[in-house]
């Protein structure tokens, strides 16, 4: 059986992207993506990802892709077998075709109880931004020691910090005001654990900067950089911690310094060693989109012994890995106990173009927010979205959807672009053109994701 992904060719976005499409045939950009290994102090290792039209061209006719793409296997590197683990250095001692094998699923009746949280009838994730200097933003960067030097957009030369100022306003009702001793209340004698790749990273650190401020600096501590990243306070025994699992499943990515990008490798059927290290959270907020974005992926089912690996492309992927946790949610969460929430897409905003029609950048100069109701680029991708929808439907007394999506699409403005620290060498080239080298993928602090920390402490 052949995967198909499944694109609506009559999709509203998708017919505009491709007409879009055709008229910049030729477009040469190559735009680089930054997934950053790791945070706090001692961050070295930046990976890229080098995501051009010809890639996404590529992923669209992803069948094509599928036949065409012949798995390099490094004569130096040793296969183990999937029951030993996966480590960056695995690799797949060949590939085939991906077999339409499934996850074997838990039983999970959809449930009529809708989790929302928030006010009955009001959708949150519907609304706009508004310029709020006054109450706007919820600390300073310069305050909080746990802040990212790929987040510190001030720190790093940005001179326009408009994009610290803005409160986002639901259509039809008001979200909870931001209160500092509230969501410790909230948080007190629990585990608080983000897990996900570094656009969950950077909610992490948005949280901790917003929470931390009021504890003592004695009474408030933080591990060292590692797969689990914690945040003590003492006085409230509670914890906020980041847990690096960018892909959910077990992969070959799941370093979260020297974490590989080319070649990913995953085993489609284990959340459990992940599970491990989350299972007693008492709130867990997920994400995973990105790393799935970057052309096909290889699957090692969990009972292959020879390295046969499966290739599929990464919404097919993305949809297993997220079966896989979704069973993991239905078999082992207790809606009494445990809180999990889901974080739906972070947008790129990589093409100008599609905002400002003509132009040839991508976020970088971009200082204000898009103002057109309903805006959706390309950054977000409507199957992925759908899929999302169809797994998380399914666990709706379960999970929470925070839907960060369309809000985030208005904040082009919202980006480092080149206001962070980048850990390779820009070349005299690349600095001549800044666009060449801007971050549109994360988002500075206090920024974005700080908005994305008041939806939870809405929902919570
Ligand atoms: C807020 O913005 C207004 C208009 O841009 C400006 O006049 C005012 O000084 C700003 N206030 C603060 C506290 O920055
Ligand atoms: C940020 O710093 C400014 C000046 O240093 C201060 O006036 C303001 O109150 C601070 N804001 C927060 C949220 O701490
Ligand atoms: C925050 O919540 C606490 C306790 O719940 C309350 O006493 C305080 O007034 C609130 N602060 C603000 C600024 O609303
Ligand atoms: C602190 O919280 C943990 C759970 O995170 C709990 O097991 C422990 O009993 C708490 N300790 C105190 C002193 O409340
Ligand atoms: C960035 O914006 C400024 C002011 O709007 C403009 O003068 C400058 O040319 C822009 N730079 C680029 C590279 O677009
Ligand atoms: C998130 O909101 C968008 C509209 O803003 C909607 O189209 C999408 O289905 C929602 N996603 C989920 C998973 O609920």
């Amino acid at each position: 059986m052949t995967y198909r992904r499944q694109i609506s060719i009559s999709s509203p976005m998708m017919q505009r992207w491709s007409k879009k499409k055709n008229h910049f045939p030729l477009l040469a950009f190559l735009f680089s993506v930054f997934i950053v290994a790791s945070i706090l102090y001692n961050e070295r290792n930046i990976q890229q990802i080098h995501e051009n039209n010809e890639q996404q061209q590529a992923s669209i006719t992803q069948e094509s892709v599928l036949t065409s793409v012949s798995p390099t296997i490094s004569g130096k590197e040793k296969k183990r077998r999937a029951i030993e683990g996966i480590d960056r250095f695995t690799t797949c001692e060949s590939t085939r075709k991906y077999s339409g094998r499934k996850i074997e699923r838990v039983d999970r009746t959809p449930d009529s109880e809708q989790r929302r949280g928030g006010l009955e009838g009001c959708d949150i994730s519907s609304g706009k931004w508004v310029f709020d200097n006054a109450s706007y933003p919820l600390y300073n960067e310069s305050d909080c020691p746990y802040m990212s030097d790929q987040l510190a957009c001030r720190k790093h030369g940005r001179t326009n910090l408009g994009y610290q100022n803005w409160r986002w306003q639901p259509h039809n009702c008001n979200l909870k005001r931001w209160n500092v001793t509230k969501m410790w209340e909230k948080l007190r004698g629990k585990r608080l654990m983000f897990v996900g790749d570094s656009l969950n990273r950077g909610q992490w650190i948005s949280m901790v900067c917003l929470l931390q401020s009021v504890i003592p600096a004695d009474k408030r501590s933080m591990s060292p950089n590692a797969p689990l990243t914690i945040f003590r306070a003492e006085e409230y025994n509670a914890t906020v911690e980041f847990y690096w699992a960018p892909l959910l499943v077990e992969s070959n990515s799941d370093d979260p310094v020297n974490h590989r990008l080319e070649d990913r490798i995953i085993l489609p059927d284990s959340v459990l060693k992940h599970a491990s290290q989350w299972e007693s959270a008492d709130i867990l907020v997920f994400n995973t989109y990105l790393w799935w974005r970057q052309g096909p992926v290889k699957l090692l089912w969990s009972s292959e012994e020879h390295g046969v690996c499966e290739e599929l492309d990464g919404l097919g992927a993305m949809e297993l890995a997220m079966e896989a946790w979704a069973d993991w949610v239905a078999s082992k969460v207790n809606p009494l106990e445990k809180r999990v929430l889901f974080v739906t897409m972070s947008p790129t905003h990589l093409w100008s173009r599609e905002w400002e029609p003509g132009s040839e950048g991508n976020c970088y100069n971009e200082t204000t927010p898009i103002d057109m109701e309903g805006y959706w680029g390309t950054g977000s991708d409507l199957p992925t979205m759908q899929m999302v929808e169809k797994v998380v439907g399914k666990l709706s007394s379960k999970v929470s959807v925070l839907n960060i999506t369309q809000l985030s699409e208005y904040r082009k403005d919202g980006h480092p672009s080149i206001y962070r620290k980048f850990w390779e060498t820009l070349s005299p080239q690349q600095l001549s053109n800044p666009a060449s080298f801007s971050d549109c993928i994360h988002w500075c602090l206090p920024g974005v994701p700080d908005v994305w920390n008041e939806l939870l402490f809405h929902f919570l």
